[in-house]
């Protein structure tokens, strides 16, 4: 198992806890993925699926069960805790950080942790530092930062060290919108530019749509899906149309939809009739607007309804629910 341009590789990873009773929970169970250099992945799945044990694992903090795990090539067990100079991670909120230590002297400490900061290093934290809109409180202890602000530093601090390979449990817990816009558009910014590897776990839908290439979701403690962000919102593009009318439907309208669109429905409201129907052919909805013109309806508005990734994970999660 070893390809140079991956920079994470998971095999089989499973991880059992096992509680005072000896009942067990399989808190991962035979998880495979892989992660390329350069590509913000996002690990999603509901409370409890394994996200976080995952990436415990990954980071030597737990030891698996079983399976195995390479970072850029190198089987990382065997060389923990040196192969971890490649890797950084916020894990679930901010305390990672020294709440009586200044925003700077965490984040010079953090990275000095793996070797003295050069001059260049030092700029580099700086430009974090804006980039983050935390220069004013540079010189502020964390303590007395408010919680969003403690949240991005202890982001800022995992990419100090500027590790190719960086995860961000929940990177936007906590933040509000504008901030966790911001963050968005660093990352993306930093993984364009830097071309550094990020896995991302975020229960924020747009988050992940906005920066993430590609999705691993967990569920169970498995991986149900492992797909790019633009092909599963393909698959899951719904053909759903609304159509409303100008004035009441037509007499024999709804007979007429229902025989020809399987499932068609029409509702009568003031502003007028609306139909909802699921058209499966391109050529569908020429077919539709034939009906309509025969029956002299006169057409207000057509809409389809949009797809967006938090839509397409709501399904695939309640479908994985239904099946176990
Ligand atoms: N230290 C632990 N001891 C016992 N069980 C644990 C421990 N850590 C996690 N678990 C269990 O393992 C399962 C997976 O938990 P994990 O924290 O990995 O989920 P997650 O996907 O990160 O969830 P969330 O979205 O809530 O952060 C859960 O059932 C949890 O109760
Ligand atoms: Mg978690």
């Amino acid at each position: 198992m070893s390809t140079s341009a991956s920079a994470l590789e998971v095999e089989s990873l499973t991880k059992v806890f096992k509680d005072r009773g000896g009942i067990a929970v399989r808190a991962v169970d035979g998880v495979c993925f892989k992660v390329k250099q350069g590509e913000v992945l996002g690990l999603l799945g509901p409370n409890g699926a394994g996200k976080t044990t995952s990436i415990k694992c990954i980071l030597g903090l737990m030891r698996p069960d079983s399976g195995r795990i390479a970072l850029f090539g190198q089987d990382a067990q065997a060389a923990y805790p040196r192969i971890l100079a490649k890797a950084s991670a916020v894990l679930e909120g901010s305390r990672n950080l020294y709440w009586r230590m200044s925003v700077w002297e965490n984040v010079t400490f953090f990275a000095a942790l793996h070797g003295a900061a050069s001059p260049e290093d030092r700029q580099y934290f700086g430009r974090l530092l804006k980039l983050f809109a935390l220069e004013d409180k540079r010189d502020t202890e964390v303590r007395k930062l408010s919680q969003g602000m403690k949240q991005k530093a202890s982001v800022v601090c995992a990419l100090a060290r500027r590790t190719p390979l960086v995860f961000l449990d929940e990177p936007t817990l906590g933040l509000d919108v504008e901030t966790s816009l911001e963050l968005r558009s660093v990352l993306k910014q930093l993984a364009r530019e830097e071309g550094r590897t990020f896995v991302v776990s975020s229960h924020d839908m747009h988050v992940i749509q906005d920066v993430c290439g590609r999705v691993v979701i967990m569920s169970s403690g498995r991986v149900v899906v492992d797909d790019q962000v633009s092909h599963l919102m393909s698959l899951f593009r719904t053909k759903a149309y609304r159509i409303g009318l100008r004035g009441p439907s037509p007499d024999g309208l709804h007979a007429r939809l229902a025989q020809e669109f399987a499932g068609a429905t029409v509702t009568e409201a003031e502003a007028g009739a609306e139909i909802k129907v699921n058209l499966s052919e391109d050529n569908d909805i020429y077919r539709l607007m034939d009906v309509l013109r025969s029956m002299d309806s006169v057409i207000d508005q057509i809409s389809r309804e949009e797809v967006d990734l938090e839509k397409v994970y709501l399904e695939i999660v309640r479908e994985e629910r239904a099946r176990s």
